[in-house]
C-alpha cells in the first residue's frame, strides 16, 4: 500500500488525474471504477480541466460506479447515478452509457445485482477504482462488520452513516435511504489499481486503521491491505494519526518520477 500525503485536495486531485491519464494513454478503453462521495471530487474537476483544455478524452473508457441508495426516485439528485453525471460524467466525452451503475430501482434486486457483476466482467474489469473511505472505515458502502468477500448485493446502512449523508439529504437523517446496493469487497479487490482519497480530521482513524490496523470487519476498508496495489492519496489532517508518517513522506519524496503510482 502506498500512501502519500499531499498539500491540499487540489494536489490530490492532479496526483490522481494524472494516474488516469497515464492509464488512458496507455489504454484508452479503459475501464474505471468511479466512486461518489465529496473526496474524489478534486480528481473529477482535475479530469474535465484536462478534458476541457484537450489534453485527455474519455470516448473509449467506460465506468462503473461503486454503489447506490434502494428507492430513490430515478430523477431524485442524490440517486448516486445522477450524482456521478453531474459532478463528472457530463463534464467529459464518455460514450452514452459508457457509464453504467448498480440499479436500485429494479424489481428484482438479486438478479440486478448478478447482472451488475456480469457487466463489469463482461467489459474486462476495473483498471482503476477510485474510493473514498466512510469515517467508519467502511468503502463504497461495504459497513463494518460485513463480509470481507462479499459481492454485489442490498445492504442496510449503519445509523452513523445516514448522519454522515444526511447532510446531502436537508440535514434529515431520516431522510435518508435505509437500503443501498452496493460493489462487495471482493468485487473492489478484483479491481487492477485502486485509488483511495481521504481528506480531513474526521477521516483521521479511518486511515489509520486502514493502513496500519489489522485486517478486520470492524474497518472493512481494512482488506485493502491484501491488494497488490493500492494508492492511498491524503491531505495533512487525514495524515495525522498515522504512526509510520515519516516513513511514508520519506517513500514519496525519494520516489523516482518514472514509476508514477
Ligand atoms: C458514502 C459513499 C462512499 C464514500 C463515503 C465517504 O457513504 N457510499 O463511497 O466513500 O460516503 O464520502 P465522502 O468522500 O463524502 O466523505
Amino acid at each position: 500500500m502506498e500512501v502519500i500525503i499531499l498539500s491540499d485536495a487540489d494536489e490530490i486531485g492532479v496526483v490522481g488525474a494524472d494516474a488516469i491519464a497515464a492509464l488512458l494513454a496507455r489504454k484508452p478503453d479503459a475501464v474505471l471504477g468511479l466512486a461518489t462521495g465529496s473526496s474524489p471530487l478534486a480528481i473529477y474537476d482535475e479530469l474535465a480541466r484536462r478534458y476541457a483544455a484537450g489534453k485527455i478524452s474519455f470516448h473509449r473508457a467506460r465506468g462503473f460506479t461503486l454503489d447506490e441508495y434502494v428507492g430513490l426516485p430515478a430523477d431524485h439528485p442524490q440517486r448516486y447515478r445522477n450524482v456521478i453525471d453531474e459532478v463528472f460524467v457530463s463534464k467529459v466525452d464518455f460514450a452514452p452509457d459508457a457509464v453504467q451503475g448498480p440499479d436500485g430501482l429494479a424489481a428484482d434486486i438479486p438478479a440486478a445485482c448478478a447482472e451488475y457483476e456480469t457487466a463489469i466482467r463482461d467489459a474486462g474489469g476495473v483498471d482503476l477504482q477510485i474510493l473514498g473511505i466512510g469515517t467508519d472505515g467502511h468503502v463504497a458502502f461495504n459497513e463494518p462488520g460485513f463480509s470481507l468477500g462479499s459481492r454485489t448485493r442490498i445492504k442496510t446502512l449503519t445509523r452513523q452513516t445516514r448522519m454522515d449523508n444526511s447532510r446531502f439529504f436537508g440535514d434529515d437523517t431520516d431522510a435518508v435511504p435505509t437500503h443501498c446496493l452496493t460493489q462487495g469487497l471482493a468485487t473492489i479487490m478484483e479491481a487492477r489499481h485502486l485509488i483511495l482519497v481521504a481528506t480531513g480530521r474526521g477521516k483521521a482513524e479511518a486511515v489509520h486503521q486502514l493502513v496500519e490496523g489489522p485486517i478486520s470487519a470492524l474497518w472493512p476498508a481494512t482488506v485493502l491491505q491484501l491488494h497488490p496495489h493500492v494508492t492511498v492519496l491524503l491531505d495533512e489532517p487525514a495524515a495525522r494519526r498515522l504512526q509510520l508518517v515519516d516513513y511514508y513522506r520519506e517513500t514519496y519524496r525519494a520516489k523516482p518520477e518514472w514509476q508514477g503510482i
